[in-house]
Protein backbone atom coordinates (compact mmCIF):
# COMPACT_ATOMS: atom_id res chain seq x y z
CA UNK A 1 0.00 0.00 0.00
CA UNK A 2 1.00 3.51 -0.99
CA UNK A 3 0.39 6.13 1.58
CA UNK A 4 1.08 9.95 0.80
CA UNK A 5 -0.12 13.21 2.02
CA UNK A 6 -1.56 15.49 -1.00
CA UNK A 7 -2.02 19.19 -0.76
CA UNK A 8 -6.07 19.07 -1.80
CA UNK A 9 -9.60 19.53 -0.32
CA UNK A 10 -10.84 16.06 0.29
CA UNK A 11 -13.32 16.32 -1.52
CA UNK A 12 -11.99 17.75 -4.51
CA UNK A 13 -10.09 14.52 -4.48
CA UNK A 14 -10.18 11.47 -7.05
CA UNK A 15 -10.16 7.94 -5.46
CA UNK A 16 -12.32 4.75 -4.92
CA UNK A 17 -13.67 6.54 -1.56
CA UNK A 18 -13.45 9.41 0.52
CA UNK A 19 -13.84 9.26 4.27
CA UNK A 20 -14.97 11.96 6.69
CA UNK A 21 -15.15 12.03 9.91
CA UNK A 22 -18.49 12.25 11.80
CA UNK A 23 -19.09 12.85 15.86
CA UNK A 24 -21.50 11.51 18.42
CA UNK A 25 -23.76 14.25 20.02
CA UNK A 26 -22.36 17.11 17.90
CA UNK A 27 -25.17 19.37 16.45
CA UNK A 28 -23.47 21.61 13.48
CA UNK A 29 -21.30 19.91 11.11
CA UNK A 30 -17.68 21.67 10.62
CA UNK A 31 -14.69 21.49 8.02
CA UNK A 32 -14.31 18.30 5.97
CA UNK A 33 -18.11 16.61 7.02
CA UNK A 34 -19.80 19.91 6.38
CA UNK A 35 -18.09 20.76 3.10
CA UNK A 36 -18.67 17.07 2.01
CA UNK A 37 -22.76 17.53 3.12
CA UNK A 38 -22.71 20.25 1.09
CA UNK A 39 -21.66 19.11 -2.21
CA UNK A 40 -23.81 16.46 -1.71
CA UNK A 41 -26.48 18.60 -0.94
CA UNK A 42 -27.05 17.95 2.21
CA UNK A 43 -27.34 14.43 2.26
CA UNK A 44 -25.57 13.53 5.27
CA UNK A 45 -27.23 16.51 7.73
CA UNK A 46 -30.34 14.69 6.20
CA UNK A 47 -28.98 11.35 7.45
CA UNK A 48 -28.28 12.24 10.57
CA UNK A 49 -31.42 14.55 11.54
CA UNK A 50 -33.33 10.89 10.61
CA UNK A 51 -30.69 9.39 12.70
CA UNK A 52 -28.71 6.95 10.48
CA UNK A 53 -26.11 8.56 10.91
CA UNK A 54 -24.90 9.03 15.18
CA UNK A 55 -21.50 9.26 14.87
CA UNK A 56 -20.77 6.28 17.43
CA UNK A 57 -17.01 4.80 17.42
CA UNK A 58 -16.74 2.83 14.21
CA UNK A 59 -19.68 3.62 12.30
CA UNK A 60 -19.55 3.53 8.84
CA UNK A 61 -22.24 4.82 6.54
CA UNK A 62 -21.58 4.82 2.73
CA UNK A 63 -23.08 7.24 0.72
CA UNK A 64 -22.88 7.11 -3.11
CA UNK A 65 -21.85 10.79 -4.37
CA UNK A 66 -23.98 10.51 -8.05
CA UNK A 67 -21.63 12.48 -9.85
CA UNK A 68 -21.97 15.63 -7.53
CA UNK A 69 -17.75 14.80 -6.45
CA UNK A 70 -15.12 13.64 -8.25
CA UNK A 71 -15.03 10.51 -5.86
CA UNK A 72 -17.92 7.80 -6.67
CA UNK A 73 -18.21 7.28 -2.73
CA UNK A 74 -18.16 9.35 0.50
CA UNK A 75 -17.58 6.93 3.66
CA UNK A 76 -18.80 8.55 6.51
CA UNK A 77 -16.77 7.29 9.93
CA UNK A 78 -18.18 7.59 13.60
CA UNK A 79 -15.06 9.16 15.68
CA UNK A 80 -17.54 8.92 19.19
CA UNK A 81 -17.64 11.75 21.47
CA UNK A 82 -14.99 14.78 21.09
CA UNK A 83 -14.55 14.73 24.64
CA UNK A 84 -13.36 10.53 24.62
CA UNK A 85 -11.36 10.72 21.37
CA UNK A 86 -8.13 9.64 21.50
CA UNK A 87 -5.18 8.72 18.75
CA UNK A 88 -6.02 4.90 19.63
CA UNK A 89 -9.72 5.74 18.59
CA UNK A 90 -8.60 6.81 15.09
CA UNK A 91 -6.13 3.99 14.74
CA UNK A 92 -8.74 2.00 15.38
CA UNK A 93 -11.89 3.24 13.29
CA UNK A 94 -9.48 3.99 10.35
CA UNK A 95 -8.68 0.43 10.75
CA UNK A 96 -12.02 -1.08 10.70
CA UNK A 97 -13.11 1.57 7.48
CA UNK A 98 -9.84 0.27 5.57
CA UNK A 99 -10.75 -3.56 6.14
CA UNK A 100 -14.92 -2.47 5.17
CA UNK A 101 -13.69 -0.79 2.00
CA UNK A 102 -11.00 -3.70 1.05
CA UNK A 103 -14.09 -6.25 1.14
CA UNK A 104 -16.18 -3.89 -1.00
CA UNK A 105 -13.37 -4.12 -3.65
CA UNK A 106 -12.14 -0.65 -3.38
CA UNK A 107 -8.59 -0.41 -3.50
CA UNK A 108 -8.07 3.74 -3.66
CA UNK A 109 -9.17 5.41 -0.51
CA UNK A 110 -8.48 9.40 0.70
CA UNK A 111 -9.18 10.66 3.80
CA UNK A 112 -8.01 13.51 6.34
CA UNK A 113 -6.23 13.66 9.08
CA UNK A 114 -8.90 12.73 11.77
CA UNK A 115 -9.76 14.17 14.88
CA UNK A 116 -7.02 16.40 14.23
CA UNK A 117 -7.31 19.82 16.74
CA UNK A 118 -9.25 17.40 19.56
CA UNK A 119 -8.52 16.92 22.53
CA UNK A 120 -5.11 17.99 21.89
CA UNK A 121 -4.58 15.69 19.25
CA UNK A 122 -1.76 17.42 17.02
CA UNK A 123 -2.13 17.16 12.68
CA UNK A 124 1.40 15.10 13.20
CA UNK A 125 -0.19 12.40 15.69
CA UNK A 126 -3.30 12.63 14.01
CA UNK A 127 -1.89 11.83 10.61
CA UNK A 128 0.40 9.10 12.09
CA UNK A 129 -2.46 7.18 13.90
CA UNK A 130 -3.99 7.24 10.59
CA UNK A 131 -1.30 5.60 9.13
CA UNK A 132 -0.43 3.09 11.77
CA UNK A 133 -4.24 2.48 11.69
CA UNK A 134 -4.64 1.68 8.45
CA UNK A 135 -1.54 -0.66 7.87
CA UNK A 136 -2.26 -2.54 11.17
CA UNK A 137 -5.75 -3.12 10.38
CA UNK A 138 -5.12 -4.54 6.55
CA UNK A 139 -2.23 -6.88 7.80
CA UNK A 140 -3.63 -10.36 6.59
CA UNK A 141 -0.68 -13.56 7.01
CA UNK A 142 -1.34 -14.88 3.51
CA UNK A 143 1.95 -16.94 2.98
CA UNK A 144 0.71 -20.53 3.02
CA UNK A 145 -2.77 -19.93 1.37
CA UNK A 146 -1.81 -21.21 -2.38
CA UNK A 147 -4.96 -19.49 -4.67
CA UNK A 148 -3.89 -15.90 -3.70
CA UNK A 149 -5.35 -12.86 -5.45
CA UNK A 150 -9.04 -14.11 -6.71
CA UNK A 151 -10.72 -13.75 -3.20
CA UNK A 152 -8.67 -10.79 -2.13
CA UNK A 153 -8.50 -7.02 -3.10
CA UNK A 154 -5.50 -5.54 -1.59
CA UNK A 155 -5.73 -1.51 -0.70
CA UNK A 156 -3.77 -0.22 -3.20
CA UNK A 157 -2.95 3.50 -1.71
CA UNK A 158 -4.47 5.82 1.13
CA UNK A 159 -4.03 9.61 0.66
CA UNK A 160 -3.96 11.77 3.42
CA UNK A 161 -5.59 15.07 2.10
CA UNK A 162 -4.72 18.62 3.70
CA UNK A 163 -3.51 21.98 3.43
CA UNK A 164 -0.14 23.41 1.68
CA UNK A 165 0.84 24.55 5.30
CA UNK A 166 -0.25 21.01 7.29
CA UNK A 167 1.86 18.92 4.88
CA UNK A 168 5.19 18.82 6.98
CA UNK A 169 3.80 17.88 10.06
CA UNK A 170 1.03 15.54 7.81
CA UNK A 171 4.39 13.78 6.56
CA UNK A 172 6.16 13.50 9.33
CA UNK A 173 3.55 11.78 11.30
CA UNK A 174 2.55 9.76 8.05
CA UNK A 175 6.49 8.65 8.40
CA UNK A 176 6.66 7.67 11.65
CA UNK A 177 3.67 5.86 11.56
CA UNK A 178 4.63 4.15 8.47
CA UNK A 179 7.94 3.09 10.53
CA UNK A 180 5.88 2.15 13.42
CA UNK A 181 3.28 -0.35 11.81
CA UNK A 182 5.53 -2.13 9.42
CA UNK A 183 7.64 -2.81 12.66
CA UNK A 184 5.00 -4.12 14.72
CA UNK A 185 3.98 -6.15 11.41
CA UNK A 186 7.42 -7.82 10.86
CA UNK A 187 6.75 -9.08 14.26
CA UNK A 188 3.13 -10.29 13.60
CA UNK A 189 4.89 -11.95 10.24
CA UNK A 190 7.73 -13.41 13.07
CA UNK A 191 4.56 -15.29 15.46
CA UNK A 192 2.11 -15.94 12.52
CA UNK A 193 5.57 -18.23 10.92
CA UNK A 194 4.29 -22.23 12.07
CA UNK A 195 7.25 -23.24 14.11
CA UNK A 196 8.66 -25.41 11.42
CA UNK A 197 9.34 -22.34 9.62
CA UNK A 198 10.48 -20.27 12.21
CA UNK A 199 13.01 -22.68 14.32
CA UNK A 200 15.82 -20.74 16.54
CA UNK A 201 17.82 -21.29 13.10
CA UNK A 202 15.74 -19.26 11.75
CA UNK A 203 15.01 -16.72 14.01
CA UNK A 204 18.88 -16.15 13.95
CA UNK A 205 18.88 -15.88 9.79
CA UNK A 206 16.03 -13.13 10.05
CA UNK A 207 18.05 -11.25 12.62
CA UNK A 208 21.15 -11.57 10.60
CA UNK A 209 19.07 -10.09 7.53
CA UNK A 210 17.77 -7.10 9.85
CA UNK A 211 21.09 -6.95 10.80
CA UNK A 212 22.17 -6.85 7.25
CA UNK A 213 18.93 -4.29 6.00
CA UNK A 214 19.29 -1.54 8.90
CA UNK A 215 23.17 -1.25 9.37
CA UNK A 216 23.04 -3.09 12.77
CA UNK A 217 26.00 -4.95 14.57
CA UNK A 218 24.62 -8.88 14.80
CA UNK A 219 25.95 -11.43 17.09
CA UNK A 220 24.60 -15.28 16.97
CA UNK A 221 25.92 -17.63 19.97
CA UNK A 222 26.02 -21.49 19.14
CA UNK A 223 25.19 -24.24 22.10
CA UNK A 224 29.48 -24.30 22.34
CA UNK A 225 29.65 -20.44 23.22
CA UNK A 226 26.77 -21.21 25.59
CA UNK A 227 28.43 -23.94 27.62
CA UNK A 228 31.52 -21.44 27.40
CA UNK A 229 29.59 -18.42 28.91
CA UNK A 230 27.81 -20.75 31.62
CA UNK A 231 24.37 -20.45 29.96
CA UNK A 232 23.32 -23.84 31.52
CA UNK A 233 19.67 -22.96 32.04
CA UNK A 234 19.44 -21.87 28.70
CA UNK A 235 21.12 -25.10 27.23
CA UNK A 236 18.60 -27.11 29.97
CA UNK A 237 15.50 -25.77 28.13
CA UNK A 238 17.23 -26.76 24.67
CA UNK A 239 18.37 -30.33 25.40
CA UNK A 240 15.20 -31.76 24.15
CA UNK A 241 15.39 -30.84 21.09
CA UNK A 242 16.50 -31.63 17.67
CA UNK A 243 16.78 -27.86 16.59
CA UNK A 244 20.55 -26.12 17.56
CA UNK A 245 19.67 -23.03 20.18
CA UNK A 246 20.73 -19.80 19.04
CA UNK A 247 21.58 -17.23 21.69
CA UNK A 248 21.10 -13.55 19.22
CA UNK A 249 22.67 -10.40 19.80
CA UNK A 250 21.79 -7.08 18.13
CA UNK A 251 23.29 -3.86 18.33
CA UNK A 252 22.19 -0.84 17.38
CA UNK A 253 24.98 2.73 17.97
CA UNK A 254 22.94 5.33 18.05
CA UNK A 255 25.69 7.53 19.86
CA UNK A 256 29.26 7.71 20.42
CA UNK A 257 28.94 7.16 24.75
CA UNK A 258 29.83 3.69 24.43
CA UNK A 259 26.82 3.24 27.26
CA UNK A 260 24.36 0.91 26.24
CA UNK A 261 21.46 2.74 27.10
CA UNK A 262 18.77 -0.04 27.05
CA UNK A 263 18.87 -3.78 26.82
CA UNK A 264 15.65 -5.32 25.23
CA UNK A 265 15.39 -8.82 26.37
CA UNK A 266 12.76 -11.22 24.24
CA UNK A 267 11.80 -14.84 25.25
CA UNK A 268 12.59 -16.86 21.81
CA UNK A 269 10.96 -20.21 22.33
CA UNK A 270 10.05 -21.24 18.96
CA UNK A 271 7.67 -23.90 20.04
CA UNK A 272 6.53 -24.67 23.72
CA UNK A 273 4.86 -27.93 23.99
CA UNK A 274 5.43 -28.07 27.57
CA UNK A 275 8.42 -30.46 27.23
CA UNK A 276 8.22 -33.50 30.10
CA UNK A 277 5.81 -31.57 31.86
CA UNK A 278 4.02 -31.74 28.48
CA UNK A 279 1.18 -29.17 27.85
CA UNK A 280 -2.48 -30.93 26.93
CA UNK A 281 -2.79 -31.01 23.14
CA UNK A 282 -5.96 -28.63 22.91
CA UNK A 283 -4.28 -25.18 21.89
CA UNK A 284 -1.03 -26.49 21.66
CA UNK A 285 -0.64 -25.05 18.56
CA UNK A 286 -0.72 -21.36 19.71
CA UNK A 287 2.18 -22.08 21.47
CA UNK A 288 4.24 -21.81 17.66
CA UNK A 289 3.99 -17.86 18.99
CA UNK A 290 5.99 -18.35 21.94
CA UNK A 291 8.52 -16.42 20.91
CA UNK A 292 6.64 -13.69 20.20
CA UNK A 293 8.84 -11.15 22.93
CA UNK A 294 11.78 -12.45 20.95
CA UNK A 295 9.78 -11.27 17.28
CA UNK A 296 9.07 -7.82 19.60
CA UNK A 297 12.85 -6.74 20.44
CA UNK A 298 13.80 -7.84 17.46
CA UNK A 299 11.11 -5.63 15.03
CA UNK A 300 11.43 -2.50 17.56
CA UNK A 301 15.31 -2.83 16.73
CA UNK A 302 14.35 -1.98 12.84
CA UNK A 303 12.17 1.15 13.84
CA UNK A 304 14.91 2.55 16.20
CA UNK A 305 17.70 2.05 13.08
CA UNK A 306 15.16 3.53 10.88
CA UNK A 307 14.65 6.69 13.23
CA UNK A 308 18.20 6.87 13.83
CA UNK A 309 16.93 7.37 17.59
CA UNK A 310 20.24 8.90 19.49
CA UNK A 311 20.39 5.87 22.42
CA UNK A 312 22.65 2.46 21.89
CA UNK A 313 20.55 -0.40 22.43
CA UNK A 314 20.75 -4.03 22.80
CA UNK A 315 18.40 -6.69 22.00
CA UNK A 316 19.30 -10.23 23.03
CA UNK A 317 17.22 -13.32 22.13
CA UNK A 318 17.47 -16.15 23.22
CA UNK A 319 15.97 -18.60 20.89
CA UNK A 320 15.10 -22.60 21.55
CA UNK A 321 11.98 -24.93 21.40
CA UNK A 322 10.93 -26.51 24.48
CA UNK A 323 10.41 -30.26 23.61
CA UNK A 324 10.17 -33.30 25.48
CA UNK A 325 13.18 -35.65 23.50
CA UNK A 326 14.89 -38.39 24.92
CA UNK A 327 17.90 -35.80 26.20
CA UNK A 328 14.72 -33.35 27.41
CA UNK A 329 15.35 -31.91 30.71
CA UNK A 330 13.21 -33.53 33.26
CA UNK A 331 11.14 -32.63 36.78
CA UNK A 332 13.55 -32.41 39.28
CA UNK A 333 16.86 -31.69 37.62
CA UNK A 334 18.99 -28.94 38.83
CA UNK A 335 20.72 -26.16 36.48
CA UNK A 336 23.07 -23.65 36.93
CA UNK A 337 22.58 -20.40 35.03
CA UNK A 338 24.83 -18.26 33.94
CA UNK A 339 25.43 -15.87 37.49
CA UNK A 340 26.04 -19.28 38.98
CA UNK A 341 22.65 -19.29 41.03
CA UNK A 342 21.31 -22.91 40.79
CA UNK A 343 17.93 -24.00 39.87
CA UNK A 344 15.55 -26.56 40.52
CA UNK A 345 13.24 -27.42 37.39
CA UNK A 346 9.96 -28.99 38.94
CA UNK A 347 8.29 -27.99 36.14
CA UNK A 348 9.28 -27.97 32.16
CA UNK A 349 7.02 -25.92 30.78
CA UNK A 350 7.98 -22.94 33.53
CA UNK A 351 11.00 -22.65 30.83
CA UNK A 352 10.38 -18.88 29.36
CA UNK A 353 12.09 -18.08 32.79
CA UNK A 354 14.88 -20.66 32.67
CA UNK A 355 16.26 -19.07 29.26
CA UNK A 356 15.52 -15.52 30.03
CA UNK A 357 17.82 -16.43 33.31
CA UNK A 358 21.00 -16.36 31.32
CA UNK A 359 19.53 -13.71 29.02
CA UNK A 360 19.06 -11.11 31.80
CA UNK A 361 22.63 -12.13 33.38
CA UNK A 362 24.21 -11.31 29.83
CA UNK A 363 22.39 -8.01 29.62
CA UNK A 364 23.38 -7.38 33.36
CA UNK A 365 27.02 -8.36 32.12
CA UNK A 366 27.12 -6.07 29.70
CA UNK A 367 26.35 -3.09 31.80
CA UNK A 368 23.01 -1.92 30.21
CA UNK A 369 21.76 0.94 31.81
CA UNK A 370 18.17 -0.59 32.56
CA UNK A 371 16.83 -4.16 30.96
CA UNK A 372 13.18 -4.34 29.46
CA UNK A 373 12.29 -8.08 29.15
CA UNK A 374 9.13 -9.27 26.81
CA UNK A 375 7.78 -12.47 27.04
CA UNK A 376 4.76 -14.57 26.79
CA UNK A 377 5.59 -16.06 30.49
CA UNK A 378 2.31 -16.80 32.20
CA UNK A 379 -0.88 -17.93 31.54
CA UNK A 380 -1.63 -16.66 34.95
CA UNK A 381 -0.95 -12.83 33.51
CA UNK A 382 -3.55 -13.96 30.74
CA UNK A 383 -6.19 -14.97 33.83
CA UNK A 384 -5.57 -12.25 35.73
CA UNK A 385 -5.50 -9.29 32.76
CA UNK A 386 -7.23 -10.81 30.02
CA UNK A 387 -6.01 -10.57 26.77
CA UNK A 388 -6.69 -6.67 26.77
CA UNK A 389 -3.36 -5.42 28.70
CA UNK A 390 0.18 -6.94 29.38
CA UNK A 391 1.28 -7.42 32.55
CA UNK A 392 4.03 -5.27 34.26
CA UNK A 393 6.90 -6.54 36.74
CA UNK A 394 9.64 -3.78 37.95
CA UNK A 395 12.76 -2.88 40.49
CA UNK A 396 12.11 0.72 39.29
CA UNK A 397 9.39 2.30 39.12
CA UNK A 398 10.34 5.69 37.23
CA UNK A 399 11.52 3.59 34.17
CA UNK A 400 7.78 1.51 34.66
CA UNK A 401 5.93 4.91 34.62
CA UNK A 402 7.46 5.51 31.37
CA UNK A 403 7.30 2.69 29.61
CA UNK A 404 3.19 2.30 30.24
CA UNK A 405 3.34 6.10 29.15
CA UNK A 406 4.81 4.25 26.35
CA UNK A 407 2.27 1.65 25.79
CA UNK A 408 -0.55 4.02 26.47
CA UNK A 409 0.31 6.23 23.24
CA UNK A 410 0.60 3.47 21.76
CA UNK A 411 -2.61 1.97 22.73
CA UNK A 412 -0.77 -1.14 24.04
CA UNK A 413 -2.13 -0.89 27.68
CA UNK A 414 -0.05 -1.99 30.41
CA UNK A 415 -0.81 -2.95 33.95
CA UNK A 416 1.60 -3.29 36.87
CA UNK A 417 0.97 -5.98 38.82
CA UNK A 418 3.02 -5.88 42.66
CA UNK A 419 6.59 -7.43 43.41
CA UNK A 420 6.13 -7.37 47.29
CA UNK A 421 9.05 -9.10 48.97
CA UNK A 422 6.26 -11.89 50.78
CA UNK A 423 6.31 -13.52 46.98
CA UNK A 424 9.90 -14.15 47.26
CA UNK A 425 9.43 -17.23 49.33
CA UNK A 426 7.49 -18.83 47.00
CA UNK A 427 10.32 -19.79 44.70
CA UNK A 428 12.84 -20.99 47.83
CA UNK A 429 13.91 -24.44 46.81
CA UNK A 430 15.24 -27.24 49.31
CA UNK A 431 17.56 -28.46 46.82
CA UNK A 432 19.07 -25.43 44.69
CA UNK A 433 19.45 -21.61 45.00
CA UNK A 434 15.81 -21.16 43.83
CA UNK A 435 12.69 -23.49 42.00
CA UNK A 436 11.39 -22.36 38.59
CA UNK A 437 8.03 -22.38 39.91
CA UNK A 438 6.25 -20.85 42.78
CA UNK A 439 2.96 -22.33 44.36
CA UNK A 440 -0.81 -22.42 43.01
CA UNK A 441 -1.26 -18.53 43.48
CA UNK A 442 0.17 -15.52 41.95
CA UNK A 443 2.02 -17.26 38.79
CA UNK A 444 2.42 -14.34 37.06
CA UNK A 445 4.48 -12.61 40.36
CA UNK A 446 6.38 -15.76 41.56
CA UNK A 447 8.07 -15.58 37.35
CA UNK A 448 8.76 -11.92 37.52
CA UNK A 449 10.67 -12.79 41.31
CA UNK A 450 12.37 -15.30 39.54
CA UNK A 451 13.28 -12.96 36.76
CA UNK A 452 14.48 -10.55 39.50
CA UNK A 453 16.89 -12.52 40.75
CA UNK A 454 19.10 -11.92 37.17
CA UNK A 455 18.83 -8.41 37.13
CA UNK A 456 20.04 -7.59 40.94
CA UNK A 457 20.10 -4.03 40.95
CA UNK A 458 19.87 -2.73 37.05
CA UNK A 459 17.01 -1.44 36.68
CA UNK A 460 14.53 -3.31 34.89
CA UNK A 461 10.92 -4.10 33.59
CA UNK A 462 9.22 -7.02 32.64
CA UNK A 463 6.20 -7.13 30.85
CA UNK A 464 3.93 -10.17 30.36
CA UNK A 465 2.55 -10.48 27.13
CA UNK A 466 1.03 -14.04 27.08
CA UNK A 467 -2.23 -12.36 26.94
CA UNK A 468 -1.58 -9.61 24.48
CA UNK A 469 0.86 -10.74 21.53
CA UNK A 470 -2.00 -12.57 20.02
CA UNK A 471 -5.81 -11.81 19.13
CA UNK A 472 -8.92 -13.93 18.77
CA UNK A 473 -10.43 -11.98 16.55
CA UNK A 474 -10.83 -8.49 14.44
CA UNK A 475 -10.73 -5.63 17.25
CA UNK A 476 -9.77 -2.42 15.48
CA UNK A 477 -6.56 -2.03 14.25
CA UNK A 478 -5.81 -5.93 15.65
CA UNK A 479 -6.69 -8.97 12.82
CA UNK A 480 -6.91 -12.85 14.26
CA UNK A 481 -3.06 -14.20 14.79
CA UNK A 482 -0.36 -11.86 16.17
CA UNK A 483 -0.98 -8.77 17.42
CA UNK A 484 2.83 -7.16 17.60
CA UNK A 485 2.29 -6.16 21.19
CA UNK A 486 4.13 -3.67 22.82
CA UNK A 487 6.64 -3.35 19.31
CA UNK A 488 5.40 0.28 19.60
CA UNK A 489 5.76 0.95 23.37
CA UNK A 490 9.20 -0.07 22.59
CA UNK A 491 9.78 2.34 20.18
CA UNK A 492 8.03 5.12 21.46
CA UNK A 493 10.12 4.41 25.11
CA UNK A 494 13.29 5.10 23.43
CA UNK A 495 11.86 7.98 21.38
CA UNK A 496 10.99 9.20 24.74
CA UNK A 497 14.40 9.18 26.05
CA UNK A 498 16.01 10.53 23.27
CA UNK A 499 13.83 13.92 24.06
N1 LIG B 1 4.49 -20.07 27.12
C1 LIG B 1 3.80 -20.40 28.31
C2 LIG B 1 2.86 -19.31 28.81
C3 LIG B 1 1.68 -19.00 27.93
C4 LIG B 1 0.45 -19.57 28.19
C5 LIG B 1 1.78 -18.08 26.91
C6 LIG B 1 -0.64 -19.27 27.39
C7 LIG B 1 0.68 -17.77 26.11
C8 LIG B 1 -0.53 -18.37 26.35
C9 LIG B 1 4.81 -20.66 29.43
O1 LIG B 1 6.01 -21.22 29.03
C10 LIG B 1 4.19 -21.63 30.37
O2 LIG B 1 3.93 -22.74 29.95
N2 LIG B 1 3.94 -21.22 31.60
C11 LIG B 1 3.34 -22.05 32.58
C12 LIG B 1 4.08 -21.85 33.87
C13 LIG B 1 3.70 -22.83 34.95
C14 LIG B 1 4.14 -24.21 34.58
C15 LIG B 1 4.35 -22.38 36.24
C16 LIG B 1 1.89 -21.65 32.71
O3 LIG B 1 1.58 -20.46 32.65
O4 LIG B 1 1.05 -22.54 32.85
MN1 LIG C 1 5.95 -23.31 28.91
ZN1 LIG D 1 6.59 -20.84 27.13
Amino acid sequence: MDIKVITRDIIKVKAGAIIVNCFEGRKRLAGDIAAADQALDGVISRLIRQGDIKGKPNEITLIHSLGKLPTPRVVVSGLGKPKELSTNKVRGAIAETCRWLRNRGIDDIATVAQGAGINGITLENSAQAVTEGAILGLYSFRRYLTKKENDHTEIKRLTIAGSRKEKPLLEKGCERGKVLAEAANLARDMVNEPANYMTPAQMAEAAVELANTYNLEVKVLEREQMAEMGMGALLGVAQGSQQPPKFIVLNYKGNDSGEIGLAMVGKGITFDSGGISIKPSEGMSEMKGDMAGGAAVMAAMSAIARLKLGVNVTAIIPATENLPGGSALKPGDVLKAMNGKTIEVLNTDAEGRLILADALSYARNLGAKSIIDVATLTGACMVALGKICSGAFTNNQKLTDKIIAAGTEAGELIWQLPMYDDYREFIKSDVADIKNIGNRYGGAITAAKFLAEFVEDTPWVHLDIAGTSQSDKERGYLVKGASGVPVRTLINYVISITK
